[in-house]
């Protein structure tokens, strides 16, 4: 996808450069799927945003098993990967599930199915966004419509909405291949 310098000489972060997707970067994906067979897999993705009000966007590499899987099953979800449970979201993106088939058990997750779409759910991740496939364009950006979002209460603040300092979500930051908390409400907007 990119090389391993950060920059190109001369530019500096947040200029327009080649590579420039590795700014920016949003809360971190945790994509979960089922195979044919109805086995569960989950990967990590940190190339994904949101595209329309309710629809999201991945870019994803044709030899992951979830690629697969999406376009067999047409959904998926999307959960963030938090601060507890970035260890387990880590390894679901260094190990294929074309090679490990209890990817999830050895991640030390559980999962039950969306009521509402044909793909699992994380239960170990706070909040879910459960998809389904609208499109594969042609630069085989994957494109998914939200039908619905869980969250466990855990993570709803006193006015009954998730809050992002309860969350506590993880972003990757490509410079330096580390994830990074968000959470922390710095102002209000608006
Ligand atoms: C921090 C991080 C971010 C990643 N982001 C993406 C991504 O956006 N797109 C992609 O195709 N692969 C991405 N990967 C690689 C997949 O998560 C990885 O290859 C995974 O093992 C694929 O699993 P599967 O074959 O079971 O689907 C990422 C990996 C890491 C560690």
């Amino acid at each position: 996808m990119e090389g391993k310098s950060p920059l190109p000489k001369g530019a500096s972060a947040g200029d327009r450069v080649e590579g420039s997707s590795r700014f920016y970067k949003r809360a971190r994906f945790t994509v979960g799927s089922y195979d044919e067979a109805g086995r569960p897999d989950a990967m990590n993705a940190a190339w994904g945003a949101i595209y329309d009000n309710d629809q999201v966007v991945l870019c994803l590499d044709k030899s992951h098993k979830t690629t697969r899987n999406i376009i067999s099953s047409k959904a998926f979800t999307l959960s963030f990967a938090t601060v507890d449970t970035v260890t387990s979201a880590d390894y679901v993106g260094i190990v294929s599930g074309n090679k490990e088939q209890d990817k999830i058990g050895k991640a030390g997750w559980t999962v039950k199915m969306s009521t509402r779409v044909n793909a699992p759910i994380i239960e170990e991740l706070p909040l879910v966004m459960e998809c389904e496939l609208v499109r594969i364009d042609a630069e085989e950006h994957i494109i998914g419509k939200i039908v619905n979002v869980s969250v466990d209460e855990s993570v709803l603040g006193e006015d009954g909405k998730p809050d992002y300092t309860l969350i506590r979500p993880v972003t990757y930051d490509p410079v330096h291949f580390n994830y990074v908390a968000l959470g922390n409400k710095v102002a209000r907007a608006f």
